[in-house]
């Protein structure tokens, strides 16, 4: 592998410098992107393995990116869940038969990666040969409670209303709904592994809509299976992530992960302390900051580095997503500052 700093960073071994890589690198704010998305929809170009390849390539060649990201959604497993999702015109994915009382629950089926997601393993394979070892590649899944609201909700949701219903209603569906979705995503991850994922992420992009107590009792053991689960069977390193979980940092780190995401909401140094430096910890620039100018991206980039007062383990993102209209020179500006204020 020609360059192994981010997978040493997220052992905590001492780098030459900050790696980084952002959440969303592959999207629309790249032309080369909406030259291919122009002739086909999201989903075709996750289903042929050449398309998905070549875009997850994108941001590898256009920056000095120090990681690659499988080009994929979350929502990929759900068909083999029984689940139908369809891309509305210019609004998200919308699931026609969301799941909501016993008997939906019941019909959820855990999939089988090798017959459900054939193309994304594929996928992932003629990455691995194109990169040829120059950076790693990263697999993810959406973490059980993101998935679950999901698939409850049927699409986005700003009170998470019909999740937290069944939830405080009925219990043990839930324990049901979310012991699948925990299978699920153990079998999804370890297919991504196999294929030649390096490194695994799970996105809980919407958990931090629970309170810390129901975190804890609703969230918290589902995420804390597959990590375990993931752990004991692979040898490849986790990254959990979520968002909006400042304010329960020292629960997030009890579902475990070589490296816990965090978003923007906390400061790096308190984030880290809290989670505890056994941890590696990966973050957290807003990405509402690349619509500011290259003086301002350099100067709040600085501040996340100096934050992380030059210990192994950090690794450098957004706190989330890169949005869709971020000027190019200023994703660019990110990863070259932090290359430059981190060089040790
Ligand atoms: O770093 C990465 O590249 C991760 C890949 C990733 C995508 N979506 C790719 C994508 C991840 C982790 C997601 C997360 C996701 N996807 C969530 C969780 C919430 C979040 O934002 O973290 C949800 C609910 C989805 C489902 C989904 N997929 C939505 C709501 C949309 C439309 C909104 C949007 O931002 O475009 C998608 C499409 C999607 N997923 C795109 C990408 C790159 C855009 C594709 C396109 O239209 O060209």
């Amino acid at each position: 592998m020609a360059n192994e700093t981010f997978l040493k960073a997220c052992r905590r071994e001492q780098t030459d410098y900050t790696p980084v890589w952002l959440m969303r690198q592959a999207g629309r704010y790249m032309k080369e992107y909406m030259a291919i998305r122009e002739k086909h929809s999201f989903i075709e170009m996750c289903k042929k393995p050449e398309i998905a390849c070549e875009v997850t390539l994108q941001p590898v060649k256009a920056f000095e990116l120090d990681a690659a990201i499988i080009f994929a959604d979350i929502l990929l497993p759900l068909e083999g869940m029984g689940i139908n999702f369809e891309f509305a015109k210019n609004e998200g994915p919308v699931i026609r038969n969301p799941v909501r009382n016993r008997k939906d629950i019941d019909a959820v089926k855990v999939i089988n990666p090798e017959a459900d997601v054939p193309y994304l393993l594929e996928a992932i394979k003629l990455v691995k040969k194109e990169l040829n070892g120059k950076v790693p590649l990263i697999g993810f899944s959406g973490a059980p409670f993101t998935l679950a609201s999901y698939i409850i909700e049927g699409e986005g949701s700003r009170n998470y209303i019909n999740t937290k219903k069944l939830m405080y209603t009925d219990p043990e569906g839930w324990k049901i709904l979310m012991d699948k979705i925990a299978d699920v995503v153990i079998v999804y991850l370890q297919a991504q592994a196999k294929a030649g994922a390096q490194v695994l992420q799970l996105f809980d992009s919407w958990v931090g809509c629970l309170g810390p107590d129901d975190f804890r009792e609703y969230a918290l053991p589902y995420t804390k299976r597959v990590i375990d689960t993931i752990k004991k069977t692979t040898d490849v390193p986790v990254i959990n992530f979520g968002t909006n979980t400042g304010t329960y940092l020292n629960l997030v780190k009890q579902g475990g992960g070589d490296v816990i995401g965090v978003d923007w909401k906390v400061r790096l140094d308190e984030a880290w302390k809290t989670i505890g430096y056994e941890h590696s910890i990966q973050g957290n620039l807003d990405p509402v900051v690349l619509f500011s100018n290259p003086a301002t991206i350099r100067k709040r980039v600085k501040e996340i580095i100096d934050m992380a007062e030059g210990r192994p383990g950090h690794i450098f993102n957004l706190g989330h997503g890169i949005i869709l209209g971020t000027p190019v020179d200023n994703v660019r500006a990110v990863i070259d500052s932090v290359h430059e204020f981190s060089k040790r």
